[in-house]
């Protein structure tokens, strides 16, 4: 494999069980060290470093898991302040740091509590509180998510976004589910049997997947696509079944009402979705065109004119 993560990024890692997401990941911080080729994290290459200075090393490199792996013998407080009594912090310092912590990922009246007692999402904060407390350069996420429901997966996510803005911090995060990449996500990798199958913008990989694994991915999450097939099936001869891509202020302009007027082609939408990647918004639809053939090639010429993406269907 050949990656690289960009600063402040958020790096999704998506793939089926046992493709090899976690020995990847695991690899970053050299929890397991590669028989060949090179690890860097910021300009430092760890494959070369001496045990001492490894160590150093990994402490700016924070990591969450999907079992939290939490102390169980120990206060919200003492996992939050593990890494830095492990390094002899002074008290006054922990109490100060933990406290900032406790705050950040809104713990704060929970601090004496036993991890037992909490829920799973609150499990998962006490995880990402304390893989902040010695202020890392990159956050490592292992299905961080997995564990938990729609909700609680979502206000992880939100929190996930928040650290990453607030100290510009570089996540890589690895899941099975494009839902997750979708919400938070920049850029994407899918990896199949332990190698990256395709790479590239959330909004590019999810908008318009290449490989068959990707594809299996998206079209997971979006369902309707045997309603799709069947209303696709009853058309009567001489329409042109079209897919049309949206992405950005686009997806709210009037574009498809003013082409049509335009051509006099006629349509009937079949499948259609309006949904955001990230912060950007975009639209997927699925229509079929009624009209003369030149008619019909004139409507998808000016609507490629005004930058839509329109894919001719069987
Ligand atoms: N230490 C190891 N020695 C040999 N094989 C291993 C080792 N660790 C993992 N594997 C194998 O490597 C493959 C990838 O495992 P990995 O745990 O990275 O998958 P994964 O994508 O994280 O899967 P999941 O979604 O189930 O967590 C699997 O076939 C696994 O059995
Ligand atoms: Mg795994």
């Amino acid at each position: 494999m050949n990656l690289s993560v960009g600063k402040g990024e958020i790096f999704g890692v998506i793939g089926h069980s046992g493709a090899g997401k976690s020995t990847l990941i695991r690899c970053i911080n050299l929890l397991e060290r590669p028989t060949e080729g090179e690890i860097w994290v910021g300009g430092v290459e760890l494959t070369g470093l001496n045990k001492r200075d490894l160590q150093e090393k990994r402490r700016k490199i924070g990591m969450i898991f999907q079992h939290f792996n939490l102390l169980s013998s120990a206060t919200v407080f003492d996992n939050i302040a593990f890494p830095l009594t492990l390094i002899h912090t002074p008290k006054q310092e922990i109490e100060k740091k933990v406290n900032e912590l406790l705050e950040l990922v809104g713990l704060k009246e929970h601090r004496n509590k036993y991890p037992s007692q909490l829920s799973g999402g609150q499990k998962q904060r006490v995880g990402i509180a304390r893989a902040l407390a010695s202020d890392p350069d990159v956050l490592l996420c292992d299905e961080a998510t997995s564990a938990l429901d729609p909700q609680t997966t979502d206000s992880i996510l939100k929190l996930l976004l928040d650290i990453n803005k607030r100290f510009d911090l570089t996540i890589m995060l690895i899941t099975h589910e494009m839902h997750v990449i979708q919400s938070i996500c920049d850029r994407v990798a899918v990896i199949h049997a332990g190698g990256i199958v395709e790479e590239g913008p959330v909004t590019e990989v999810f908008l318009k997947p290449k490989h068959p694994v990707t594809k299996e991915f998206i079209d997971r999450d979006s369902q309707g696509e045997d309603g799709f097939r069947l209303s696709a099936a009853s058309l009567v001869g001489g329409s042109q079944l079209v897919r049309i891509t949206f992405l950005g202020a686009k997806t709210y302009e009037s574009i498809m009402s003013q082409v049509v007027r335009e051509t006099g082609v006629n349509f009937a939408i079949l499948q259609g979705t309006i949904s955001t990647i990230k912060d950007t918004p975009y639209g997927k639809l699925k229509v079929s065109f009624e009209g003369s053939k030149e008619d019909i090639n004139r409507t998808i010429a000016l609507l490629r004119q005004r930058e839509l993406d329109v894919e001719v269907m069987e």
